[in-house]
């Protein structure tokens, strides 16, 4: 059976695909900050897939207009929407994945670090209503600060009694998504043939691409490491001062997530081999949590790609060590922030 979207890896039958009367699976995706920059976009991606039966819309404003909009499609998944508190669990019973990127955006001169204190709450609303009534969803966590709000999320589950570290993800796609595109420019390649892997976290220094295990393989001069290695760390920045106050990026996060949503049902229909950079609990490195590539099957992640932490080249590894202070603070944070709640 044809079971691919045009997103990712799969894109041989797209334009088949995403047409089809009855979806090839019945998987339900919920989007929590739906009516947003991301959200109505990351909605309409998803509304393509052939993978697809229900695509739950919630927000706390503006989502009836978006679901209706959306619903106009002629793609097999029905759009339900659900506004404010009190629909949450309605939106979120029988759910097979909740992507989660509600919340407020950088503007620029912040970090994402700045975003702490409004996006924290939120999270920990969400995924308490996540835990209630659908403990065994896979969890795609956008908001940012990612390298805390994962913890976060993880905390709020573990107090529930539901974690599952395996179905817990931190959403780091678009770091790889931008390594994948800008050293495909810069080496003159085929876009749909390179693979850089990024681990660490999502926030500047901790974001590290591994250019040394670039596939296809490349050489590279120390300078286009460095070079390259700083745009794939800044190019969120990038994106905030370009937009000049109005947000940050939603277009290009909306298509990432796209992929690890589709990534993740393929993994839920039983494709055995699909991997994806995400940040998740792991014990590659001494941190608790670490961005990795990992191998994601039907209960979420399978594994733990160890091979690309190893053979790093010497600005590889001073990068990784120096990254660890700051991620471990971060994942503190958010773990801090759970465990001080009366
Ligand atoms: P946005 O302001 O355009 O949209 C956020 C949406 O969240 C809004 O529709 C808002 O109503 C909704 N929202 C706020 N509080 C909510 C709540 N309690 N429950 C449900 N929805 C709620 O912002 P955006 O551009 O879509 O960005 C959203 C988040 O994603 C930001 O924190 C941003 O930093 C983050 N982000 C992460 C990545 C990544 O790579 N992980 C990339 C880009 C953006
Ligand atoms: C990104 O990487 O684009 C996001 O994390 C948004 C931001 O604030 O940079």
């Amino acid at each position: 059976a044809l079971k691919s979207c045009y997103i990712g890896k799969a894109r041989k039958d797209n334009m088949r695909s995403y047409s089809h009367v009855q979806p090839q699976a019945s998987y339900k995706v919920a989007v929590l900050g739906a009516a947003g920059g991301i959200g109505q976009p990351l909605t309409l991606l998803i509304k393509m897939s052939p993978l697809v039966s229900a695509l739950h819309l919630y927000d706390i404003a503006n989502v009836k207009g978006v679901a209706a909009d959306l619903s106009h499609c002629n793609t097999p998944s029905q759009v339900l929407d659900f506004t404010g508190a009190s629909e949450l669990a309605a939106c979120l019973k029988g759910v097979n994945v909740v992507v989660i990127p509600a919340g407020v955006p950088r503007k620029p001169g912040m970090t994402r670090d700045d975003l702490f204190n409004i996006n924290a709450n939120i999270v920990k609303t969400l995924v308490e209503a996540v835990a209630d009534n659908c403990p065994d969803a896979f969890i795609h966590i956008i908001s940012n600060p990612v390298n805390s709000t994962l913890p976060i999320a993880a905390e709020v589950l573990k107090q529930k009694g539901v974690y599952d570290p395996k179905k817990l993800f931190g959403v780091t796609t678009l770091d790889v998504v931008r390594a994948n595109t800008f050293v495909a420019q810069k080496k003159n390649l085929k876009l749909i043939d390179v693979d850089v892997p990024v681990i660490g976290g999502h926030a500047g220094i901790t974001i590290l691409p591994l250019l040394s295990k670039t596939k296809p393989s490349v050489t590279f001069t120390d300078e286009e490491v460095h070079e390259l290695t700083v745009r794939i760390q800044n190019a969120g920045t990038e994106v905030v001062e370009a937009k000049a106050g109005a947000g940050s990026a939603t277009l290009s996060m909306a298509y990432a997530a796209a992929r690890f949503v589709e990534s993740s049902l393929r993994a839920l229909d039983g494709d055995s081999d699909v991997y994806e950079c995400t940040f998740v609990q792991s014990d590659l490195t001494d941190l608790p949590f670490f961005a990795s590539r990992v191998k994601l099957g039907r209960n979420g992640v399978e594994a733990l790609i160890s091979s690309d932490l190893q053979g790093l080249t010497e600005y590889e590894q001073n990068a990784l060590e120096a990254l660890k202070p700051e991620l471990n603070a971060s994942i503190e944070k958010g773990i801090s922030f759970i465990q001080k709640q009366p």
